[in-house]
């Protein structure tokens, strides 16, 4: 009888901390970054802005990084004018696509990694195509 009822509060007070320790994993405040708002492709006019979207949710706040081609993306920094920037709720902006001296430097395959102290993750790959160049060569085959 005795033995009974020291198991059944065992059994009980096991359910409860279970329950208890559960809620803390819901609720607590450490949860890895999860990406809510992948980047999607886009294709550009040479000179013109573009905007590529990431958005994570995650305590705390993720901080979030832009790779091209895998590479760790050089942002901007007061630098000139080329170079993107990383705005404050994630996106990565270009204020004008292509710089026509060097090739195509924006053109290429983009992805965002979020970052907290619980984890991180990464997003899908999203291509940047640049327009002109393209559209350049379908003009001339048209007025051949
Ligand atoms: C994205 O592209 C990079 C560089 O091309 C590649 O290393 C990486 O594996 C790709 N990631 C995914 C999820 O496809």
């Amino acid at each position: 009888m005795r033995q009974c009822a020291v198991r059944v509060s065992v059994a009980v007070f096991g359910f409860l901390s279970a329950a208890f320790v559960s809620g803390l994993g819901v609720h607590g405040e450490d949860m890895p970054p999860h990406i809510v708002h992948q980047p999607s492709d886009v294709v550009v006019k040479v000179g013109n802005p573009a905007t590529l979207s990431c958005r994570a949710d995650g305590s705390p706040k993720p901080t979030i990084q832009w790779l091209r081609n895998g590479q760790p993306l050089r942002t901007r920094e007061g630098d000139g004018q080329l170079q993107p920037m990383v705005l404050s709720d994630g996106n990565l902006f270009f204020l004008s696509v292509g710089g026509a001296r060097r090739g195509s430097p924006h053109e290429g395959v983009y992805s965002c990694v979020a970052s907290n102290s619980a984890g991180k993750a990464v997003s899908r790959n999203a291509s940047l195509h640049i327009a002109g160049k393209t559209l350049l060569c379908a003009g001339l085959m048209l007025s051949l």
